[in-house]
């Protein structure tokens, strides 16, 4: 097909089914180019995670292998934070199986875990299965509270709570990642508080734009020196300590090689 035909059978898609512009305005690309625009000077620093590693290992559990289900470098990122910078209290927005926040709960005091309620999730039309599949992971785990509403429009006050780790992975949209950013940054506990973003790379080596927009639009320009994409996950961290760190590089030829074990887990062993 040459160009013109793309161009007018991409018209008649669109005619058709509007939400297709979505795909157009949301695409990588035309992201990073808006991205670049509006932060001119900026380039992307990256820590590394075996650099937070205190020993060889660490033990990924519960992993469903499902789809959507984040890297098991995500959860390990969580872990070694929560390790090494005695987090107490971990907040996360987004819970879905409860996979992230099942990973953590044996390194912190308390979890919180906040997410649309089900009702809610039904009315927009997700689907039963999906909707079930909420909490799967964290529901019998004693230290993990479950909150539920939209981050968007939730009164966090009314938690009366401060966190030393906040991980945002609700919606992923520019919009609703400023907003939660710079709504949740006033509930950090103090100085030598955390924030991790998941979806902030589309893989374990490129940035996503779509998330990052969002990520820099919701801190205050001071705080974006601190802000770093980590190797070997999709996640970003704003970690206000001073860590080594280096400018990404895209096919880099491997540094570290890990080694997985997969064991057969029951599911009543919690
Ligand atoms: C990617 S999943 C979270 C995965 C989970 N953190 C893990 O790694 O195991 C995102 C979840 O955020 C929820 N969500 C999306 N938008 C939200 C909002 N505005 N407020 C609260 N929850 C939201 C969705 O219902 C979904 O369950």
């Amino acid at each position: 097909m040459n160009k013109i035909s793309k161009f007018i059978k991409a018209v008649q898609l669109i005619i058709q089914k509007p939400y297709l512009l979505n795909n157009v305005l949301k695409d990588e690309m035309v992201a990073k180019e808006s991205f670049e625009k509006a932060y001119p000077n900026l380039s992307f620093r990256q820590i590394r995670l075996v650099d937070l590693m205190d020993s060889d290992e660490v033990k990924i559990t519960p992993y469903a292998f499902l789809s959507g289900s984040s890297l098991a470098t995500d959860f390990a990122l969580l872990q070694l934070l929560c390790r090494k910078y005695d987090v107490k209290d971990y907040l996360e927005i987004g819970t879905w199986r409860g996979e992230s926040a099942a990973n953590v709960s044996s390194y912190v005091d308390r979890v919180t875990t906040f997410n649309l309620g089900d009702e809610q999730l039904l009315s927009l039309g997700l689907p039963k299965d999906y909707v079930a599949s909420h909490r799967f992971f964290s529901k019998d785990k004693v230290n993990i509270q479950h909150v539920f509403g939209d981050s968007q429009s939730f009164d966090f006050e009314t938690l009366h709570q401060t966190y030393d780790l906040i991980f945002i992975d609700g919606d992923h949209s520019t919009e609703a990642v400023r907003r939660d950013t710079t709504k949740l940054r006033s509930f950090l506990k103090n100085e030598k508080s955390i924030i991790v973003w998941h979806d902030a790379k589309v893989d374990t080596e490129y940035p996503r734009y779509e998330v990052l927009r969002g990520i820099y639009e919701g801190l205050p320009t001071e705080m974006h020196a601190k802000v770093y994409l980590v190797e070997n996950s999709l996640c970003a961290v704003y970690l206000p300590f001073d860590v080594p760190s280096e400018s990404i590089q895209i096919n880099r030829l491997p540094r570290t090689s890990f080694e997985l074990t997969l064991k057969k887990l029951p599911l009543t062993e919690k």
